[in-house]
């Protein structure tokens, strides 16, 4: 794909990753998504900011054919995606120099051996020239790692924000018309990448505040020039409380589980509260993630197995409690045959310790459940709604 004008000093630089399916070795990308980098054109400098993960290279290098000079090379992030390829970049333009925050510095040298010479701090408010441009350098730490910050174009209105705000969607447009796809996208970034860090980002969203911003371009996914639809959403999954609703992650070996999360669900549907089901044999662990983000409970069924919970649903109860969401209670459900029960509760329990004191008693049968058994989820379903009442959600 070609460089594409944003505006008179500022081009869309990058590629688009139409056929990458996974993400650190971890997160799915059904959409694909793209390593946006800019070229920002002063009277006076020229500066790159980012680059692309190395497998795009040859993109990169065929849009740069057309950059004679390079001044500076923005580095908002030392992960590979954006800074892998500034080694090859600072190759062709080896009178350029890389500016980073100080913490960046250090990683783009043990994580990339860049030469400390070539590497310039930049401090947090720092503004550069670049004759009839200004840029900021703001420093957003934790979005997703320590050494984040963003790039404030002052003349322009533009926030270059790296990852923040970012979304894994591979599309030919530029810009994020179609809001409710990116919207979408967004959301499962933000559900598997930036949740844990809920409190840094809402440090950084009233960094943020006081800027004039018409244009978020983030190095991944599409460019926002109506930036109110992304600020309103990060604003909400960052800060509003859950919402009534319970996310029902499920596995199980003979049916026992699947009747108690199925009749849990009707119990709670009926009394009005929203429930997303994941049958954790084949479910989207992004989807999965991503309905952690409003809910008020999160409810794992198990049976037990290898004595403890399946493996599934140990994934689905490490990952939920990794991913730091807003959830205020937890339960466990489930079958145990002959296995004992207590044991996949404990162990289930034990794999999300920032819940401690949130799980609410577990509904427990032996083998096919009972009448008795099932009264127990008919309890569980009337404490939730109860909690969720006292909590004020809605
Ligand atoms: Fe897109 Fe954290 O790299």
């Amino acid at each position: 794909m070609k460089a594409k004008k944003i505006t008179r000093h500022v081009k869309w630089m990058g590629a688009v990753d139409w056929d990458r399916q996974l993400f650190d070795a971890l997160i799915p990308l059904p959409d694909g998504t793209s390593y946006n980098a800019y070229l920002v054109s002063g009277s006076e400098k020229i500066v790159l900011l980012d680059t692309v993960d190395p497998n795009k290279l040859d993109v990169l290098m065929e849009q740069l054919e057309d950059v004679p000079e390079l001044d500076y090379i923005v580095s908002h992030h030392a992960e590979q995606d954006h800074s892998g390829s500034i080694p090859m970049v600072l190759d062709k333009y080896p009178e350029a120099i890389v500016l980073a925050s100080d913490k960046n510095k250090t990683m783009l040298m043990d994580l990339l051996h860049l030469p400390e010479e070539k590497i310039q701090v930049v401090k947090d408010g720092e503004k550069l020239s670049l004759g009839d441009l200004t840029m900021e350098f703001i420093y957003t730490p934790w979005v997703h790692w320590p050494e984040t910050m963003s790039t404030y174009l002052e003349e322009e209105k533009i926030l270059f924000s790296c990852d923040f705000f970012g979304s894994h969607l591979a599309t030919s447009e530029l810009y994020a018309h179609d809001e409710s796809v990116v919207y979408e996208a967004a959301k499962r970034y933000y559900a598997e990448i930036m949740m844990p860090f809920r409190k840094p980002i809402e440090k950084n969203m009233q960094r943020l505040a006081p800027y004039q911003i018409d244009i978020i371009a983030p190095s991944h996914g599409p460019v926002y020039d109506h930036p109110k639809m992304i600020l309103d959403a990060y604003n909400e999954w960052v800060s509003a409380p859950p919402k009534n609703e319970v996310v029902l992650a499920y596995i199980s070996m003979h049916e026992s589980t699947k009747i108690m999360a199925e009749y849990l669900l009707t119990q709670l549907a009926d009394q009005g509260v929203k429930v997303q089901l994941f049958n954790l044999e084949t479910a989207d662990i992004g989807k999965f993630a991503m309905s952690l983000v409003d809910a008020g409970t999160i409810v794992i069924g198990t049976p037990t197995v290898l004595g403890g919970p399946h493996p599934n649903a140990a994934y689905a109860a490490l990952l939920t409690s990794a991913l730091k969401p807003k959830n205020l209670f937890a339960a466990v459900i489930g079958s145990n045959g002959w296995g004992g029960g207590a044991v996949a509760v404990d162990k289930l329990s034990a794999l999300m310790p920032n819940f401690k004191d949130k799980f609410l008693k577990p509904a427990i049968a032996r083998g096919l459940p009972d009448d008795v058994e099932m009264a127990e989820l008919d309890r569980l379903a009337n404490e939730i709604v109860q909690k969720h009442k006292e909590a004020g959600l809605k």
